[in-house]
């Protein structure tokens, strides 16, 4: 896929349609270690006066330990056409499986983190890890918050500074 880089300031999506529509592959790791999830849950925004992404990651999950241990993640959203590939990857666990052998996807070098990307992602976010913390559920206010968590498995979230963004230029906002 054809992508330029953009400033993160410059960057436009729709948010909620991104992240509960279309999702964001996470990748955590680095070249020669690394695991690979689908993700919905998260946001953008700024904190620190930083652009930030924030993902939620439940300690169950093979890429948590990854994402607990190395300093770089990155999400990639793709076109409709890889909608399985990302099934795929949010059902099956890079613990059990070469999962990413199951899926048209290809591995390639980020330009400035660790944790790779993809040759057919259309949308690329780079993110240096700043934060993290573990829900609370004692601070949950809506009681419908709880019937998410019957394993009581409550999210870490994560903050990374998105340090680079890179965009087809046809991607529709
Ligand atoms: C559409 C979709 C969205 C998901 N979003 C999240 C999420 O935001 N956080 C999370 O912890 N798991 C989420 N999952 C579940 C993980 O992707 C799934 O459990 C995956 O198999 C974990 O792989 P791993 O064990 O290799 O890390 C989602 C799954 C799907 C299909």
């Amino acid at each position: 896929m054809k992508r330029k880089e953009i400033s993160p300031k410059d960057f436009v999506t729709r948010p909620f349609d991104i992240w509960l529509n279309k999702w964001f592959l996470l990748s955590c790791g680095d070249e020669d270690n690394f695991n690979v999830m689908t993700v919905a849950w998260g946001s953008f925004g700024g904190v620190w006066n930083k652009p930030f992404a924030q993902i939620f990651v439940r300690p169950t999950r093979h890429t948590f330990g990854f994402c607990s241990d190395f300093p770089h993640f990155t999400l990639c959203s793709f076109p409709k056409d890889f909608r399985n590939d990302l099934n795929i990857l949010g059902s099956k666990s890079g613990r059990d499986c070469d999962k990413l052998s199951l899926t048209g996807l290809t591995v390639e070098k980020s330009k400035k983190v660790s944790s790779p990307s993809f040759k057919e992602a259309d949308l690329v976010l780079e993110c240096r890890k700043i934060y993290w913390g573990d829900l609370n559920s004692s601070n949950f206010l809506d009681k419908s918050i709880d019937e998410c968590y019957p394993q009581k498995d409550f999210h870490r979230v994560f903050f990374g500074e998105i340090v680079h963004v890179e965009s087809a230029e046809n991607l529709p906002v």
